[in-house]
């Protein structure tokens, strides 16, 4: 039977990525003995020398982990033996615009046959409704020829880190829970309630699974809205964000989303597809909504070069030849975090039509994905006087946003921090 005292647990974290590394040390900080595990061997040498691969966790957190032995970093597949608890935290992508599980799919073979009765299992990727009970639960029996819910526990709990964000981190965040069975859900609450401030129980695990593309969804929907209504607000003689400063006084009713270059992360471009894809094939209707958001938040990057194009038109200068400042190429303020980062197409697209592409992003390190030999430029006067257009694409606080507004001759504000008679908002 698996050992019942948290102290003492040997915990498994599948995935030592954004979500996986800092529950994996939290584990550790409150006395799990914890398997961080990666088929990423790399990433396990740099872990193990207490390289603090995401912004959610310091250096000296990582050291203090592996100082108190309660916290190993491993790429072999054979010390997930002897395990209480299993996480997975893998990534679940798209691939040619359908669910990729592969990586929990490998992430079940490979714990499966180490799970021995009693042991607790919990995914924590996110995916549609029905993967944990549909998909994991009969691949772990298959393997380990243990029943779910008779002889070991299993349940989702979906993560709602915000990477980089200080108030609302793992501790402090609401974590919803969820069990097969009720065993299986005190377990899991058991297992939370030693990491987390607040643990919410949700009965069905659909549910919990439902909840997390929900609140992603959610995001996608409203900030579509928002982008829509920018494309049209110009030519309506109206100003988007003064809208929505007013709207925003409202103290009940109304919730501010921004407009900008376009989404990006892991969870945006990806979790509503998921979503959307479950829901036309199981039942074959369409969340249309859904699939609409999805098409007018990838549609931004072409509307910011139209504008870059439509401004340079103006004063006669063609796209080809024309020196352009990209300011921003992580798709969240102040990270480095570049995945489905809308900069990279606005900045592909601008170099497809002959634009000479200068980029200034303090937080991303070269090489760029970018096909050209784009290098990091500085944030300079010269750079921005001699540069025909600006574009702010992502306000990181390093940036001298004054320094933009005295020197440029055209920027496009995509983040509403500028003003200027040279400036214009998305
Ligand atoms: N990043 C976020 O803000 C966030 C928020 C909520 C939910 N999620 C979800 O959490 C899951 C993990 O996301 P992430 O951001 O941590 O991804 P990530 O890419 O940062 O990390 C995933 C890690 O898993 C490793 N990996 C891949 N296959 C593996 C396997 N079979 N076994 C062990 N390790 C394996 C990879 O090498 C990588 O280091 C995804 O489903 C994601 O949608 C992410």
């Amino acid at each position: 039977m698996v050992d019942a005292s948290p102290r003492r647990r040997r915990t498994v974290v599948l995935g030592q990525g954004y979500v996986g590394l800092p529950l994996a040390i939290r584990a550790a900080q409150v006395g799990h003995r914890v398997i961080g595990f990666d088929t990423d061997a790399g990433r396990v040498k740099r872990l193990k020398a207490a390289e603090p691969l995401g912004p959610d966790v310091t250096a000296d957190q990582i050291t203090a982990a592996l100082t108190s032995g309660n916290y190993t970093p491993t790429a072999c597949s054979g010390d997930l033996a002897g395990f209480d608890v299993a996480i997975i935290a893998v990534p679940t992508p798209l691939r040619d615009g359908a669910p990729d599980l592969s990586a929990v799919l490998d992430a079940g073979r490979m714990l499966a046959p180490h799970m021995r009765p009693g042991c607790v299992v919990v995914l924590e990727s996110t995916t549609y409704p029905g993967t944990t009970e549909d998909i994991l639960q009969p691949l772990l029996e298959s393997v380990s020829g243990l029943a779910g819910g008779a002889d070991f526990h299993l349940g989702y709990s979906p993560e709602r880190i915000d990477p980089g964000n200080r108030r609302w981190t793992l501790q402090t965040t609401p974590k919803i829970v969820s069990g097969i069975d009720a065993p299986s859900l005190a377990a899991i609450r058991a297992f939370y309630r030693g990491l987390v401030d607040v643990v919410v129980e949700v009965a069905a695990v659909r549910d919990a699974e439902l909840a997390e593309v929900l609140e992603n969804t959610f995001r996608q929907v409203n900030i579509a809205l928002v982008n829509e209504l920018a494309t049209h607000s110009r030519q309506l003689g109206t100003d988007i964000w003064a809208a929505l400063d007013a709207a925003a006084t409202k103290p009940f009713g109304f919730m501010r989303f921004t407009p900008g270059p376009g989404v990006g992360g892991h969870c945006l471009p990806i979790d509503p597809t998921y979503l959307s894809w479950q829901v036309r094939r199981q039942t074959g209707g369409a969340l249309r909504l859904v699939e609409v958001a999805d098409e007018i938040n990838s549609s931004m990057p072409a509307h910011v070069v139209q504008r870059l194009t439509e401004a340079l038109n103006r004063r006669g200068l063609p796209v080809m030849g024309s020196r352009i400042l990209l300011l921003g190429l992580a798709y969240k303020a102040n990270t480095g975090d570049t995945r489905h980062s809308p900069a990279f197409t606005i900045a592909r697209l601008l170099i497809a039509q002959g634009a000479q592409i200068q980029v200034v992003d303090p937080h991303v390190e070269e090489p760029f994905d970018l096909d050209t030999d784009a290098h990091h430029a500085h944030l300079t006067e010269t750079n921005v006087a001699t540069a025909d257009a600006v574009a702010l694409l992502t306000d990181h606080d390093a940036f001298d946003l004054r320094l933009v507004e005295r020197h440029a001759v055209y920027a496009l504000d995509c983040r509403a921090r500028l003003s200027g008679e040279n400036i214009e908002r998305l």
